[in-house]
């Protein structure tokens, strides 16, 4: 996988990276986990702009009929032009995951990328795609935590760069009012099992980049974009504030790796936790 332009020093989360994680081992995984048969009705809960929809379309699986709910229009209307372009059959709907427009059993399999770490009730979610599966059916959640990042820095001007992006990131966050649980990932086995799952397997995906000499200029760029944009996007004191303090700690830091030299190291990593669980009830 080329996880190399994943970085926790632009964005606290995965999610604006998903065409850099989501490969074709991922997708290869997807379909595998999800066991399609020719008929199957197979579920995608808080499907974006399709990008399910898209790459699992291009393993020709036969005769599978995907459906792609989420809450947002305009995700729906470049999901369904993302699949209509690409030649694909696919059925999209607005919808949320926490009152799923279909009855119960209708699917043969249910999944969810990226979704329940956005979702404040967590329980409700979870227990419709239980709901809408036939039992016996897959249930797949796909989820980071977007908490357990590890980080290395070998200076110190590095570690306060990362200390401020996390202070930085979570004021963005909470002045964009986000809901949701980002340590959602390695929660999904017991959660499932409340709401008639039986969890069966859990697969994990890191997400790794190490820079092993002083990064390259547009890498310094990209981050200190990265914080413009964010402080545009939620502009309140705090933010402002916090996002100053980031910039600074970010220069400091391109200083003192600049001059380290070709000993100089950082490392990142963070993982997916991919549950896969079977309707019981
Ligand atoms: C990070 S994106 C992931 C999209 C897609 N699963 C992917 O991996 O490319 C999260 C998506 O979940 C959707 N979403 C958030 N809350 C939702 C809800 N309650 N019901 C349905 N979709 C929801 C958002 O609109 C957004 O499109």
């Amino acid at each position: 996988m080329d996880f190399s332009t994943i970085d926790a020093l632009t964005s606290p989360t995965l999610k604006h990276l998903r065409a850099r994680w989501w490969d074709d081992n991922f997708t290869e995984f997807l379909v595998e986990t999800l066991r399609p048969r020719p008929g199957n009705r197979i579920l995608d809960v808080g499907c974006g702009e399709g990008t399910a929809e898209v790459r699992i379309g291009r393993l020709h699986v036969s005769q599978i009929r995907l459906v792609g709910v989420d809450l947002v229009f305009d995700r729906v209307k470049t999901a369904k032009q993302q699949a209509a372009g690409h030649n694909q059959r696919v059925g999209f709907a607005v919808a949320d995951a926490s009152r799923l427009p279909f009855q119960a059993g209708v699917f043969d399999s249910t999944f969810c990328v990226a979704v329940l770490q956005h979702i404040a009730d967590l329980d409700t979610a979870i227990r419709e795609c239980a709901r809408v599966t036939v039992e016996g059916g897959r249930v797949l959640a796909v989820e980071p935590d977007n908490k357990a990042r590890y980080s290395y820095a070998a200076t110190a001007a590095g570690t306060s760069a990362f200390e401020a992006s996390v202070r930085f990131f979570d004021a963005v966050a909470a002045a964009r009012g986000d809901a949701g649980d980002p340590k959602v990932g390695p929660k999904l086995p017991a959660l499932f099992s409340q709401h008639g799952i039986e969890p069966l397997d859990v697969r994990l995906f890191p997400v790794s980049r190490v820079h092993l000499g002083p990064p390259p200029d547009e890498v310094w760029d990209r981050r200190l974009d990265a914080i413009a944009q964010a402080m545009a996007n939620a502009s309140t004191d705090t933010v402002r504030a916090l996002g100053r303090t980031y910039q600074q700690a970010l220069s400091a830091y391109a200083a003192e790796a600049r001059s380290a030299g070709s000993s100089f190291i950082e490392i990142q990593n963070t993982m997916l936790f991919a549950t896969v669980g079977q309707k019981t009830e």
